[in-house]
């Protein structure tokens, strides 16, 4: 354990009655917040709860109506993006605010770019910058690559060089480790640990709560726009948190009801993709929830988008039925395969659009006589996935940009099972969700295998796995090293990935 000293208490940013309001939704009503140096503070929150826009606020995105935010001895009715970050709040953003086609160096000073005295660019200095910080991170990477070319983890800690290239004092987290899996997430950890010794403040919002009790040094919920509890760490449990959250005692998670299985659906052989998985094979029945798990470097990430055609590199057999299918996204979307993407921040969902909008796009066929559009059918549709995935604010007209970033998944994930495949592929399919939607899209992964679907599940949170799967295929080092039935633990699991995990087995949920 870390001594607290009593300077390091301090207070170093804090805000009294903040609210905000977007039209008709009170997003924050009354925050009063303290955030110490050298601590990690953690916001945890059913999607929708404010944490984000409470951030946006802290770093100069969003103006509050009310309230006022002290720091460095000021009192701000507002703070704009210059006057938070002249006051040294650095934000890394739930949705990546980094330029894909920009390289490392590039993004870590876009907006804040070092020149001569002659007014022109520094790129030496810049790259030396950015240099000396990865290296106070203790990661090596190619500075002058674009972001593209890198792994999510990797644009991950750009982000978070960013933040340090400002010599920022404060540094705002919106759920950094959702896209990451959890030896990545391990990482970044132990960079957060370091900035924390060396004084930093840090807001780190995350629905891992686990992830939470363990990192967090005081833990703040909230819930519809208030402040529902503050514990110290040690005071807080896992109870604790999602009572705070859900205002009542946690559901059970898991609930499957399982049947045997039916025909074939659908079968992949010998699917390989350079540098990342060679020879995997798998199938999935009717009314079956087959895993695919594996950890850091064991290329399981990429094995279904690969199976449904969208990676170029790849090479395989895929079989629909008995048939044999091209190895494209639009002939395996044909045969009645759906593919929930992995990345849905990039990939997802189309921003300008409305709700409703988003969740017909792939589903036309089920909502339309003839090849014509029926609104009463979409209308009913949209609103059936709505109140199934609990999303809010329970508008389907509403354009997505209105809704919370775990909301936005839930409509992706809306539109993939509006549209009715009799395989679905999920990758990852509750990062970013609430515990709450979680049991809800748990509960409807079971009612979708009882109706006949065949389900392969893409998944880092092995109790996800553990807790739903039929079938549990591990991958090591880019194979499919081992096979568990139902009823295996994520002890078994990780011992099945020859221990490839991280040792404590740091669960995600
Ligand atoms: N730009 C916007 N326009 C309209 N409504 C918005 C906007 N941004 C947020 N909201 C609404 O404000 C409320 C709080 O959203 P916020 O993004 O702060 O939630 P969150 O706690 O970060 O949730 P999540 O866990 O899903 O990321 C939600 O009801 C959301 O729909
Ligand atoms: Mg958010």
């Amino acid at each position: 354990m870390r001594p607290r000293q009593s300077d390091s208490a301090a207070v170093s940013l804090s805000t009294a009655g903040i609210e905000k309001s977007f039209g008709a939704t009170r997003a924050l009503r009354g925050i009063d917040f303290t955030l110490h140096r050298g601590e990690v503070h953690a916001l945890l929150g059913e999607n929708g709860a404010g944490k984000s826009t409470f951030v946006k606020i802290l770093s100069g995105a969003h103006a509050p109506d009310k309230g006022s935010i002290t720091i460095g001895g000021h009192t701000y009715a507002r703070l704009d993006p210059s006057t938070a970050n002249a006051s040294g709040i650095s934000t890394i953003y739930q949705q990546s605010a980094l330029f894909p086609s920009l390289s490392v160096i590039e993004n870590v000073f876009a907006g804040h770019m070092i020149r001569n005295r002659s007014g022109m660019l520094d790129w030496r200095k810049m790259e030396e910058e950015t240099r000396r910080i990865f290296r106070q991170l203790n990661v090596d990477l190619p500075l002058r690559s674009q972001l593209l070319s890198l792994d999510k983890a990797t644009v991950q800690l750009v982000g978070i060089a960013k933040a340090l290239s400002t010599e920022a004092e404060i540094i705002l987290m919106d759920e950094p480790t959702a896209a990451l899996s959890s030896s990545e997430a391990e990482t970044l950890f132990d960079i957060i640990e370091r900035l924390r010794d060396a004084g930093k403040a840090i807001i780190y919002i995350s629905h891992y709560v686990d992830e939470v009790l363990r990192i967090a040094d005081r833990i703040t919920v909230f819930r519809e726009g208030q402040i529902a509890g503050t514990a110290l760490k040690g005071e807080a449990d896992r109870g604790w948190i999602i009572q705070k959250m859900i205002g009542q005692k946690p559901e059970k998670l898991y609930n499957r009801t399982y049947r045997d299985p039916g025909r074939c659906l659908l079968e992949v052989r010998r699917l390989s993709s350079p540098g990342q998985f060679e020879e995997v094979g798998f199938s999935v029945h009717e009314g079956e929830v087959v895993a695919i798990v594996g950890l850091y470097g064991s290329g399981f990430a990429g094995i279904l988008s690969a199976a449904f055609g969208v990676d170029d590199n790849a090479s395989g057999e895929v079989l629909v039925g008995d048939e044999r299918v091209d190895l494209k996204p639009w002939a395996i979307r044909d045969r009645g395969v759906g593919l929930i993407p992995g990345d849905r921040a990039l990939q997802g969902v189309f921003r300008e659009m409305s709700a409703t909008e988003n969740m017909i796009v792939s589903s036309a066929r089920n909502v339309s006589t003839f090849g014509v559009l029926r609104r009463d059918r979409i209308r009913s549709l949209a609103a059936d996935l709505f109140r199934r995935l609990l999303i809010s604010p329970a508008n389907e007209q509403l354009e997505v940009s209105a809704f919370s970033g775990g909301n936005q998944q839930k409509i992706v994930l809306g539109r993939w099972i509006a549209a009715l495949p009799k395989v679905l592929f999920m990758n990852e399919p509750t990062q970013g969700v609430d515990i709450g939607a979680r049991t809800e899209i748990y509960r409807l992964v079971d009612s979708l295998v009882n109706q006949g679907m065949g389900i392969v599940l893409a998944s880092s949170d092995l109790n996800e796995v553990a807790g739903l799967a039929d079938r549990i295929l591990v991958t090591t080092a880019g194979e499919i090293g081992a096979e568990l039935e139902r009823g295996a633990s994520v002890n078994d699991i990780v011992h099945a990935s020859n221990g490839f995990a991280v040792s404590d087995g740091l669960s995600r949920a």
